[in-house]
């Protein structure tokens, strides 16, 4: 079975015309996934490109390989992205994509928990190798690191009381699968509002789980410097904590809440951020929270 036909790539079209302006070049596709996006860019890359893919998750890497002379997939975070290519002695590229977040073979996988719609383990680990996974969060974390957690990456008003809650919960016993982590809320109101809650929950444990703010902040540096003048980068993100982080970064060149260029080092190829149609939303429900911005390195 191929699963790469299991994950429905995002905006496709949008993100690949933007990003390709040299047939022949270097391109990164830091979040191969599925693989629908590295096969969309091998299709409009000429004879003598190269395109690199990254995946910090092996499943992927094992199942949706391509074979393709031009195209090389490594199991590593992107946070590596500039060591990665400068071992291979790529020191510049014409471009990178990356589509955060999880792939629906993560999110479907009943044994990767990352899902609140099954019970199983509370897992959550993009990397299978990493030694944190929710049920460390869950179990270990202080009260003062899950307030941190809901407050920062779940954007909950009442990250403490949710904090509290789970820590009156562990002393009774330890929270171990996505039903016990459910079973902990009783969430007054109508099925959306629940779903919202849930959703939210789970998210701000999985960014915890695979610190995906500091690796996002950390790629997005990389990706400066190893961009060539007039090289371009695409970003797809599903929540406002990381838009914001991109789009702060391609306007101003601040991360980190610091000045980190003495000038901007990219320029907006859209003034707006990309959203999935009406149309692919309908196709994909699973888009809908989807936003891409493309910068170009001046
Ligand atoms: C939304 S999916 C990408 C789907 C892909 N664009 C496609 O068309 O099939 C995100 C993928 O990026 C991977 N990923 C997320 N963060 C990563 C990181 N820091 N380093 C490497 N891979 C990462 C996940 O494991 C997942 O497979």
């Amino acid at each position: 079975m191929n699963l790469q036909y299991h994950h429905k790539p995002v905006l496709i079209k949008e993100s690949i015309e933007n990003l390709i302006t040299h047939k022949n070049g270097i391109y990164v596709d830091a979040t191969f996934g599925g693989g629908g996006h590295s096969n969309a860019i091998l299709k409009k890359l000429d004879k003598k490109a190269t395109l690199i893919a990254l995946d910090q998750d092996k499943e992927s890497i094992k199942k949706n390989f391509i074979k393709d002379k031009r195209f090389h997939l490594f199991h590593n975070n992107f946070i590596h992205i500039r060591d990665i290519l400068n071992k291979n002695r790529i020191y510049k590229i014409s471009g990178i994509l990356a589509d955060l977040g999880i792939s629906s073979l993560q999110m479907d996988n009943i044994t990767r928990g990352f899902s609140n719609q099954y019970n199983c383990i509370l897992d959550m680990r993009m990397n299978q190798e990493s030694f944190y996974s929710a049920q460390n969060v869950l179990n270990e974390c202080s009260k003062q690191e899950l307030f941190h957690i809901f407050y920062e990456y779940g954007e909950f008003k009442n990250a403490k009381k949710i904090a509290e809650k789970i820590l009156k919960e562990r002393l009774k016993k330890n929270i171990t699968t996505t039903l016990d982590l459910v079973h902990i809320f009783f969430i007054k109101g109508s099925f959306k509002k629940r779903k919202r809650f849930f959703a939210r929950l789970f998210q701000s444990i999985r960014i915890e789980v695979n610190n995906e703010i500091n690796v996002l902040k950390n790629f997005l540096l990389e990706s400066s410097k190893i961009l060539l003048p007039g090289g371009r980068i695409a970003i797809i993100s599903y929540h406002s904590i990381e838009d914001r982080i991109i789009k702060f970064f391609f306007k101003k060149g601040i991360i980190i809440n610091k000045i980190n260029f003495k000038t901007i080092p990219f320029k907006m190829i859209h003034k707006k951020v990309i959203k999935p149609s009406f149309q692919e939303i309908i196709n994909n429900p699973r888009s809908r929270s989807a936003r891409l911005r493309i910068a170009e390195k001046t």
